[in-house]
């Protein structure tokens, strides 16, 4: 079922207001003149917003009763949001030419999420939580709701300004599905992670979909040979390729079919899938070769071994990976009202400007 921010806003009201109810008192409005580095808790040690994270979380709650696909697509929309300048929100602005009209981010899912928070946050504490921060925490309780670990998040990103001419292109960041381990760990090294940072947040592919363009070509016709990948387990394969069918149409509506990553498990985080890859039922060929190529496979089976050590070696990666590219300085982001559209620092000057001479106009009478 779609979601739309005001559905999301209109399931949660009851709980949001209630929250905005109990917490503002404490929720001081204040603008983050000198913003200091992340921290756990930015929002309750600045007095900021006491009562963010609760609001954030009760908007994923909400909107994953209401399609509970969507708490893997917000894990998935802080990967690609990370990925490309930086966690900025910069996948949030809208309009032609912005990151989300990018061919690795058109199946990306769950903005409407971020914006139904976001105005949530607006009237609880306006102004004052970044949509950096919300991917980050929506991505942080969309694992734990999905059975995952429940973690603490570091805070007080700020968000990007609107995109320029130069601002980078997210194909050339993102690793696509056909990916070799070599391809995909220089683009992780690209971004300051390792190849074992690489293996530990790919075990998100435990929860979510794909869909079957991504991956038909293994069904069928595997790099050219006209047979399907060796490596895939037949009996999946099968499986498989009753859901997407052969076609030579790239606008065949099949190619769009969602299939789950990890087989017989899409909403539950747990080892699944990595005794999937294992027995060869690895829906990605990124995923398959985790479990094959000698350089990954040691670390893999390690951590796909333990619960425990999955979710430690996961969080340690995702925290890396939620630290790339942040902005802290008030001289190069801002906080937005509104996650779709980026706000220029000329605007905020002019607008300060503007409440200024208004300042001046009131006091001269
Ligand atoms: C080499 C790296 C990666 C590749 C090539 C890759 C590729 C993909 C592809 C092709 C999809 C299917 C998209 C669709 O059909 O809508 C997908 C889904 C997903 N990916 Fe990855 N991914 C990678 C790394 C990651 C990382 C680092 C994370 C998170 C930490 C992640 C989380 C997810 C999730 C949760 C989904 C399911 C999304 C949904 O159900 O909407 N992936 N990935």
């Amino acid at each position: 079922m779609a979601v739309s921010s005001k559905g999301v806003i209109s399931v949660v009201t009851t709980r949001v207001l209630l929250a905005v109810f109990l917490l503002q008192s404490v929720c001081d409005f204040k603008l983050p003149t000198v913003q200091a580095d992340l921290e756990v808790g930015y929002y309750e040690n600045t007095g900021l917003c006491s009562g963010a994270e609760a609001v954030v979380a009760a908007v994923v709650s909400a909107a994953f009763d209401a399609d509970a696909t969507v708490t893997a697509s917000l894990i998935r929309l802080q990967f690609h949001d990370c990925f490309v300048q930086g966690c900025d929100a910069s996948i949030m602005e809208n309009g032609t030419f912005t990151e989300r009209t990018s061919p690795p981010d058109l199946t990306v899912r769950g903005y409407n999420v971020i914006d139904a928070a976001k105005a949530a946050l607006e009237e609880f504490c306006p102004g004052s939580v970044s949509c950096a921060d919300i991917i980050t925490i929506a991505a942080r309780d969309s694992i734990a709701i999905l059975g995952g670990p429940t973690f603490p998040v570091l805070t007080g990103r700020l968000d990007g300004f609107p995109r320029g001419p130069d601002s980078p292109d997210p194909s050339d960041f993102l690793p696509g599905p056909n990916f070799t381990i070599p391809m995909a760990t220089g683009a992780f090294a690209q971004k300051n992670l390792s190849q074992v940072d690489m293996v530990n947040l790919l075990g998100a592919h435990t929860v979510g979909v794909a869909q079957c363009r991504f991956f038909v070509d293994r069904l069928y016709n595997f790099l050219g040979t006209g047979r399907p990948d060796p490596d895939l387990d037949p009996t999946y394969g099968d499986y498989l390729r009753k859901i997407c069918p052969d076609t030579t149409n790239s606008s065949d509506p099949s190619l769009l079919t969602n299939v789950a990553l990890d087989f017989k498990s899409e909403f539950k985080w747990d080892l699944s899938y990595f005794t999937n890859v294992k027995q060869r039922r690895g829906l990605l060929r990124i995923d398959d070769e985790l479990g094959t190529n000698t350089a990954t496979s040691p670390h893999f089976t390690q951590i796909g071994s333990s619960n425990l050590l999955f979710n430690k070696e996961f969080i340690d990666s995702l925290t890396k990976m939620s630290q790339i590219g942040v902005i802290t300085d008030p001289a190069l982001g801002n906080i937005r009202e509104v996650c779709e559209i980026a706000i220029a620092p000329e605007t905020i000057s002019m607008s300060f400007q503007l409440e200024e001479e208004v300042l001046e106009a009131h006091s001269a009478f």
